[in-house]
């Protein structure tokens, strides 16, 4: 009974793996493949199956893949890229890396992703469409904006057929910042596609704690468009196509073997946990049922969640329940406790609080519990029972 809950644990995915991966490993070793070795892009072919899209470049990061993906659909100095202010700052690190200046939108209230309404308020009362250029321009600063960057958050994606329809209208870019979303499902109005698949890149982190985790840094670029592909391929390695005759300077950001042997390994389990994540989400859903001070997470019908955090709204004392979790050995999360907007990193931006009320009130009011494969029944009795307690107090 006083068993310690980690808020993570990955032991449990590799422990069966091990052998597996000792191989792959052991393979490497006589590897003479420096980059873009024959294992990397087997990865990238499957992964680019699994996505269902026609290209998959592997890089560094999740934060390459989204700097590389914002450079190669023509992001430059002085655009402007539409994001979302609750989300890790690799979003917004990528933005500014790539040039553009980030602008944010706030969320929907029950799915913490871009709100559609918001964005179109945002782009109809401050932009004009350049009617010479067809560019969207900021009529404030007379920048163009670029691209938008919904983030498919906590394995939610976003409202993605509202957020293309109106990209749309007024000729932006989508690019599916997908890092916590790897393996969800998008029940569109046209079509069933996976994340990376819905826009015209999406952007992966093979963070080791992420649905899909190399045992170190690592991430992907997908696309359907061979032209982005093939930029994408030249910026991770030194803006070069044949090795010295380089077209522009590029990065140092390629996915290395090692990881991506690992990768291929673990990307055959991955529908398999992320249909355990849902069976946890449900336990969670039942056994949280009547605590009425918390919200469990929503699931809208075109979105079939792989819940990469179990995240819940508590409407009341939220630092005391995790306080008090904290005591019986239980770990959370808080993803993420300050908003960017409210960080001293972008106050150059000129945002304040009360700029964005819906992320505001969620991050003060979200709470993340253990959710990973290999979460037994019995300790997600312990945490819910936890958390009755303390609201019954
Ligand atoms: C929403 C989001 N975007 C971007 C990233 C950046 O990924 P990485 O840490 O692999 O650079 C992360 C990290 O997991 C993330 O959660």
């Amino acid at each position: 009974m006083n068993e310690r809950i980690p808020f993570l644990n990955i032991e449990f995915l590799h422990k069966p793996l091990e052998q597996e991966f000792i191989n792959a490993f052991r393979e490497n070793l006589s590897n003479q493949e420096i980059s873009d070795s024959n294992v990397v892009k087997a990865f990238e072919q499957e992964f680019a199956c699994f996505c269902g899209t026609r290209y998959a470049i592997g890089v560094g990061s999740g934060t390459d893949a989204l700097r590389f993906a914002l450079i190669a659909a023509g992001v430059k100095y002085g655009d402007m890229v539409i994001t979302v202010p609750n989300t890790f700052i690799a979003t917004t690190e990528a933005i500014s890396q790539a040039g553009a200046m980030p602008v944010f939108i706030d969320i929907d209230e029950k799915t913490f992703t871009m709100s559609p309404d918001k964005l179109e308020e945002y782009l109809y009362k401050n932009c004009f469409v350049d009617h010479i250029t067809e560019e969207t321009i900021h009529t404030k600063t007379g920048k163009p904006v670029r691209v938008i960057v919904p983030v498919h958050l906590y394995g939610h994606i976003a409202d993605m057929d509202k957020i293309k329809q109106i990209a749309e209208k007024y000729d932006l870019t989508v690019i599916e910042d997908a890092c916590q979303a790897n393996g969800a499902v998008f029940y569109g109005k046209n079509s069933i596609k996976k994340t990376g698949a819905i826009a015209k890149a999406g952007a992966f982190s093979f963070y080791p704690a992420n649905n899909l985790g190399a045992i170190g840094e690592a991430g992907a670029v997908t696309t359907d468009d061979e032209q982005m592909a093939d930029k994408i391929k030249m910026l991770r390695d030194h803006g070069q196509k044949r090795k010295y005759n380089h077209e522009f300077e590029g990065y140092n950001g390629k996915l290395d073997t090692i990881q991506a042997s690992i990768l291929k390994v673990k990307l055959q389990y991955l529908n398999i946990w992320n249909d355990e994540r849902r069976k946890l989400a449900k336990k969670y859903k039942e056994m949280l049922k009547g605590i009425k001070q918390i919200e469990t997470p929503c699931e809208k019908p075109f979105s079939k969640s792989v819940y990469h955090f179990y995240v819940i709204r508590c409407n009341y004392d939220r630092d005391k329940l995790r306080e008090h979790l904290k005591r019986k050995k239980i770990g959370t999360g808080l993803h993420y406790p300050v908003p960017l907007h409210l960080q001293k990193a972008y106050r150059f931006l000129g945002y304040r609080k009360g700029c964005f009320p819906f992320c505001e009130k969620a991050s003060e009011e979200i709470l993340s519990l253990p959710m990973y494969p290999g979460l037994k029944e019995d300790q997600q009795w312990k945490i819910t029972e936890q958390i009755k307690k303390f609201y019954d107090k």
